[in-house]
């Protein structure tokens, strides 16, 4: 039976799953490949460290430099697992001007090197595959270049981020602070120490930016995503939202305007009924809606060893089946032929619009509520509900209000306002509502 040969660099989680898949399932995959696919070489900076799969450490494969991997001329598919965004970036181009086909699960790297890479790999007439760089074992990578090509997508929103995910369902199910339920989700092994990226919105937002790449066909400007994490969530907006009817969830969203593209990554508040409210604990779930398909659902583990092993050699299975059937011509990374005529861009933040809910801090004194009110009228916003319980907080009480569509210029505007009012103790908390009627 024809080798096809791979080479992995970076042995960490996703390299070992990527190894352990390989190799578990290899008569499933020579099957569907039609030739044996067979990892060569493994690089990584530690070889001593037993990953508790068997691949034995200091085994004759494994190598503490890349190019090893890169430069051997029998190794067709080069999967580079390690992450980062310098040696990465290297490792790729080197290996794609060697003429092997890389497969990558770096979203940072895509996000934002993307357009140089994806260039590089047309150039080489190399593949370039990265379904693990969102979503984990999700196979939406595939989904938007193959399942649903004959769509225009016009809404993409997605639970991107396990760990936040996680966070905040902890928060809402045992009603604890975000330091509390952190601290655990570290000790657990659920969170990086600290998962800066995961909690600010920089990592859904990557994962955003390639989602975006694939649905219009060209790379979009990262540092244009405009981001929010979940450090400002309480368990008091939990609650509050609860009580509204709705969950709050870390969103990242697209939506096509015709002429530009709203893109955003913030903790949003979306009804109970809707299908991503039920989305818990460390899973990922990704919502599309085609014009011709309708509404779409992907729902599974967006990280850990086997779901990302599983993705990675999703893309090692495509590239050896074109390796094995002699095709002439690679796929584009982002699956068009051509780019679009127009270049796509981001709305800019300012332009959102969206219900709102607001927690004003508030001293509890006759004439409050409607001087802030009166803020929200001078910038057209309109008031859908009120709540104010009495709760008292450092010696004010919350004051929650739901908005009908606001845009976000206004709201921040009417904020910026009210906060400086002697009868508000503390800054405004405000999160967008998505997926209801407001
Ligand atoms: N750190 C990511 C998450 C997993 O928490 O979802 C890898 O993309």
């Amino acid at each position: 039976m024809k080798k096809i040969n791979v080479g992995i660099i970076g042995f960490g989680t996703v390299g070992a799953g990527t190894f352990e898949a390989l190799s578990t399932n290899r008569h499933i995959i020579a099957d569907r490949v039609g030739a044996e696919v067979i990892v060569r070489k493994i690089a990584d900076l530690d070889i001593d460290t037993d990953r508790g799969i068997p691949v034995k450490p200091g085994r004759e494969c494994m190598t503490t430099d890349a190019m090893e991997v890169i430069n051997d001329p029998e190794i067709q598919i080069i999967a580079e697992l390690m992450g980062g965004l310098g040696k990465a970036k290297e490792f790729i181009l080197k290996a794609m001007e060697k003429g092997k086909h890389v497969v990558t699960a770096n979203k940072a790297l895509l996000a934002e090197h993307g357009e140089e890479i994806y260039k590089a790999a047309d150039q080489n007439g190399v593949g370039l595959c990265f379904e693990a760089s969102v979503g984990g074992g999700i196979p939406i990578i595939g989904a938007l270049k193959n399942g649903l090509s004959a769509n225009r997508i016009t809404t993409c929103m997605g639970i991107l981020n396990g760990t936040s995910n996680y966070i905040l369902t902890k928060m809402t199910k045992k009603n604890l602070p975000y330091e509390e339920v952190v601290e655990e989700a570290v000790a657990l092994g659920f969170a990086e120490d600290p998962p800066t990226l995961d909690v600010d919105g920089t990592d859904a937002a990557h994962k955003l930016a390639i989602l975006i790449s694939i649905i219009f066909g060209q790379a979009v400007a990262f540092k244009d995503i405009p981001r929010e994490g979940i450090l400002s969530i309480t368990p008091d907006d939990i609650r509050f939202a609860r009580e509204l009817g709705y969950s709050i969830k870390l969103l990242a969203i697209a939506t096509d305007l015709g002429d530009k593209v709203e893109a955003r990554v913030h903790p949003a508040m979306i009804p109970k009924h809707h299908i991503l409210a039920n989305v818990n604990g460390a899973y990922n779930a990704i919502y599309i809606e085609g014009d011709f398909v309708g509404p779409n659902l992907y729902y599974g583990l967006g990280a850990g060893r086997r779901p990302t092993g599983s993705a990675v050699v999703s893309d090692i299975i495509s590239l050896a089946r074109e390796i094995r059937s002699g095709a002439k011509k690679r796929l584009s990374p982002l699956a068009h032929a051509s780019s679009p005529s127009k270049k796509i861009e981001i709305q800019p933040s300012d332009e959102i619009q969206t219900p709102c809910y607001f927690r004003f801090s508030a001293l509890d004194t006759p004439g409050v509520l409607s001087k802030i009110a009166g803020i929200l009228a001078d910038f057209k916003i309109s008031i859908s509900s009120v709540i104010q319980k009495g709760r008292v907080t450092k010696g004010s009480v919350p004051l929650v209000m739901l908005t009908h569509k606001a845009l976000e210029r206004d709201a921040k505007k009417a904020i910026a306002i009210i906060d400086e009012l002697d009868m508000v103790t503390d800054k405004t908390v405000m999160i967008r509502v998505e997926g209801s009627k407001l």
